[in-house]
């Protein structure tokens, strides 16, 4: 199908839709298509705004408020001098890379007095998209139906290359063009990214990720997971980089902040940039990763999070070290156990064989569809060839990918190597400074004692779970030496490798480049990473590649083939780390017989949960102190103090940090989860389970106010009652009744209906 029948088959089932006002909250829409695919459907659900104040290419709209932050989170403007707003997660590496023992705000939060005292972060960004366009027709240009991938690709690559030499831009604007819909679409962001983004202020980890890992991912919770940054510009207002000259950006839009909480059904939008989801798949993918895919990395961070775990718990300096690093692999190792869980208890598997017969008997009584009749057994085929290589690639990617992490060291090292056999001496030196930075970062928080055991232990894994031709002989001769200990093998490589101390590290990166490059090639731990490269490289990636190739072109057939198949369907692209909104309503859900949750959290959850010097459910003393005094101010609830609440958007990592928003375009709250019984919504979104966490916007207020006392930042914001008074700014606390701001889309309320042409 060209770009324009899809546009045709779309615009036929907004219609469709419009029309029946189903409740279906599932989809990550692009913003610059609500006006045609989603505006009835979210006024139903009560929404108050119009598509064109939430995307809107020629006024501020609700989109100039929204940055992807640090390239993997979302954040959001809620002052007119560019306060930014995220997740406490999302701003944890650089909380943690200011902390030391003596300064630890991962322990004891930290606020920034005044500007000045903002602290920089170097490689920190925000980017805010400046418009969305569909470039569909220039990407695919001279694309046909029967070429290879490869073809496809590189065709696809030319065009774009092209086709960005056209497009006018200004010199602070970058381009980037994604595929959607498995390739079957193109859509161009036009973006600006600020690269002086400052900490501004964060709640002590107690407070910021209370519940840690045990809470992760589950609801009920009590997690005050927010940090504050601001962005800053040169004098123009543009993108610079760090100077003591910047100033505090001069926003298009900041959000308003609504002191008036929400109910059960109240409408919430979630904008964001949502990294990555696979709703179109063949039930052949979905048993693939949930047989397979997924219990073969979970085995491998079973075991490196137990040490890790136990090594954290027991000596406070590597718990600063670890932090970040255990966060990152627990996380996800938890995501997917719950995701197994998940696909099981609703029956994805099933649902997706109910959904192929029909797609097959549709296919089969249209001529039209002979073409898709072989679909389906030809997935069937690919993900029975693949699925080995897949589980070693699992495999690999897990052991080499941060589970040991002295491979990221001799990965570092090795590199040194291939630059010297690629470009000499020049191309060694080259690389050797990008090492020597790298290095720095890695030892300043590796403990090789810690790392050795992981060591053994995976290797152990490793040598259990793979089949003898995807394993390295290398380790062979070693292991017979050690007799067959994986603890003594690891041992030995341990003590035999510079790897392990980084004094004996630079003493080899300062080498003349000949010494060096030998010392590197005798390392034993270097030798033995190379050698499982080889493997990988020879055994694994190959055939990996290769019918990953196929099953890319066959997905894009395939998504193509649903959409003619199921006209009546309502289709929305997966996530690409492309900036979409999802709506839906604030609502409690029944995860089990007999258990039902209701959508809020308050203080008095925390208290419950409340362990004394715990390492997951410490609380503050001043926190408890607020608590026993009911001192909420003008965030309390019926002398109740909201802690957090959940909805039923569609939310996927990259969420984080994305603004919950009400009616109005007020923000109430912070997406920062989703519930455990739900994170396959990747995969495959089910109303009934599937829904997202968000911290109440008034305990985030609560806690900069009462908690910290950082007045300053209260003040520069606009706190409002939608509910009670209209939009009127409340007054925050100690502060003199303020002029109402420029700002939210309730000064915007008459903008002119403009779809952009390029949408259809
Ligand atoms: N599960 C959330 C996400 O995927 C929060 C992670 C941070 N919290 C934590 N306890 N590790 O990012
Ligand atoms: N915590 C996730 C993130 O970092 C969001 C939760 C999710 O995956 O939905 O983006």
């Amino acid at each position: 199908m060209n770009s324009f029948s899809m546009k045709k088959l779309i615009l036929s089932l907004t219609l469709v839709f419009a029309v029946r006002l189903v409740f279906a909250v599932e989809g990550m829409w692009l913003p610059l298509l609500l006006g045609m695919l989603n505006e009835t459907e979210m006024k139903s659900l009560g929404m108050k705004m119009t598509a064109e104040d939430v995307y809107s290419v020629n006024k501020g709209s609700l989109k100039d408020a929204i940055v992807q932050f640090g390239g993997g989170c979302t954040a959001e403007v809620i002052s007119d001098k560019g306060l930014l707003l995220t997740n406490h997660h999302c701003g944890f590496g650089q909380i943690q890379s200011h902390s030391t023992l003596e300064h630890n705000y991962l322990e004891d939060g930290f606020w920034a007095k005044t500007l000045k005292d903002e602290l920089p972060n170097p490689g920190l960004t925000a980017m805010f998209i400046s418009r969305i366009e569909d470039v569909t027709a220039a990407a695919l240009a001279g694309v046909t139906e029967d070429m290879d991938q490869k073809t496809r690709q590189s065709t696809v690559d030319k065009n774009l290359e092209n086709f960005k030499a056209t497009v006018k831009k200004e010199a602070w604007e970058d381009l980037l063009i994604r595929p959607f819909f498995a390739g079957n679409q193109y859509f161009m962001f036009v973006t600006v990214t600020y690269k002086d983004v400052r900490l501004v202020g964060t709640p002590p980890s107690s407070i910021g990720k209370f519940g840690a890992d045990t809470d992760n991912w589950v609801w009920p919770r009590h997690t005050g997971d927010f940090s504050i940054f601001r962005i800053y510009a040169d004098k123009d207002n543009r993108p610079a980089e760090y100077s003591e000259a910047n100033v505090p950006l001069k926003p298009k839009h900041f959000l308003p902040i609504s002191l008036d909480g929400v109910a059960e059904g109240d409408f919430t939008l979630i904008f964001g940039f949502p990294g990555r989801t696979n709703e179109y798949l063949p039930s052949y993918a979905i048993s693939q990763l949930a047989d397979v895919l997924d219990p073969a990395r979970i085995s491998v961070r079973d075991k490196t999070l137990a040490i890790w775990d136990g090594a954290m718990r027991a000596d406070a300096q590597v718990k600063i070290q670890y932090a970040s690093k255990q966060a990152g692999l627990a996380n996800s190792w938890k995501k997917w156990k719950g995701e197994v869980l998940g696909l099981r208890k609703t029956g994805a598997v099933k649902k997706k064989q109910s959904y192929e017969s029909d797609f097959k008997k549709l296919v089969a009584t249209d001529a039209k569809f002979t073409k898709y009749l072989k679909l389906l057994p030809e997935f069937e085929q690919l993900y029975r060839d693949i699925t080995p290589y897949a589980e070693a690639k699992a495999y690999y990617d897990e052991i080499m990918g941060g589970n040991i992490e002295i491979y990221r060291a001799a990965n570092r090292f090795l590199g040194l190597v291939r630059a010297n056999d690629k470009s000499g001496e020049p191309g060694f030196l080259e690389e050797k400074k990008k090492v020597q930075d790298g290095l720095t970062d890695f030892y300043k928080d590796y403990r090789p004692e810690i790392d050795q055991r992981v060591f053994a232990v995976l290797m152990e894994l490793l040598s259990k779970k793979l089949s003898k031709e995807f394993q390295t002989e290398m380790l062979t001769p070693f292991l017979d030496q050690a007799g067959g200990s994986y603890e003594k093998l690891a041992e030995y490589l341990f003590k035999n490798s510079f790897l392990t101390n980084q004094s004996a590290a630079s003493v080899v990166l300062g080498k003349p480049t000949g010494e060096a490059v030998k010392a590197i090639l005798d390392d034993p731990i270097c030798q033995l990473l190379n050698s499982l490269r080889d493997v990988y490289n020879l055994k694994v990636s190959p055939k990996y590649n290769e019918y990953n190739d196929r099953i890319e072109l066959l997905q894009n057939t395939y998504m193509r083939a649903q959409m003619e198949v199921f006209p009546n369907k309502k289709f929305y692209p997966d996530a690409n780390s492309t900036m979409r909104c999802s709506y839906g309503q604030v609502q409690g859900y029944k995860p089990q017989d007999a258990v039902s949750y209701s959508p809020q959290t308050y203080l008095d959850g925390v208290i419950e949960k409340y362990v004394p010097g715990d390492y997951e459910f410490d609380v503050p003393a001043r926190l408890r102190e607020l608590y026993e005094q009911k001192d909420y101010g003008q965030y309390g609830e019926n002398g109740k103090l909201p802690v957090a609440f959940i909805g039923s958007n569609h939310t996927t990592g990259g969420n984080s940090g994305s603004p919950s928003i009400d009616a109005n375009g007020n923000l109430i709250g912070l997406n920062f989860d989703r519930a455990w019984e739900g994170t396959m919504s990747d995969y495959n979104y089910d109303p009934s389970i599937c829904r997202n966490i968000m911290v109440d916007a008034r305990y985030v207020l609560f806690i900069v106010d009462k908690f910290a006392g950082a007045t300053r930042l209260i003040q520069e914001m606009k706190l409002v009652h939608p509910k009670k008074e209209g939009s009127t700014p409340a007054k925050s606390k100690d502060e003199k009744p303020k002029l109402k701001k420029k700002a939210g889309v309730n000064s915007n309320k008459n903008f002119k209906q403009e779809v952009k042409p390029e949408a259809y």
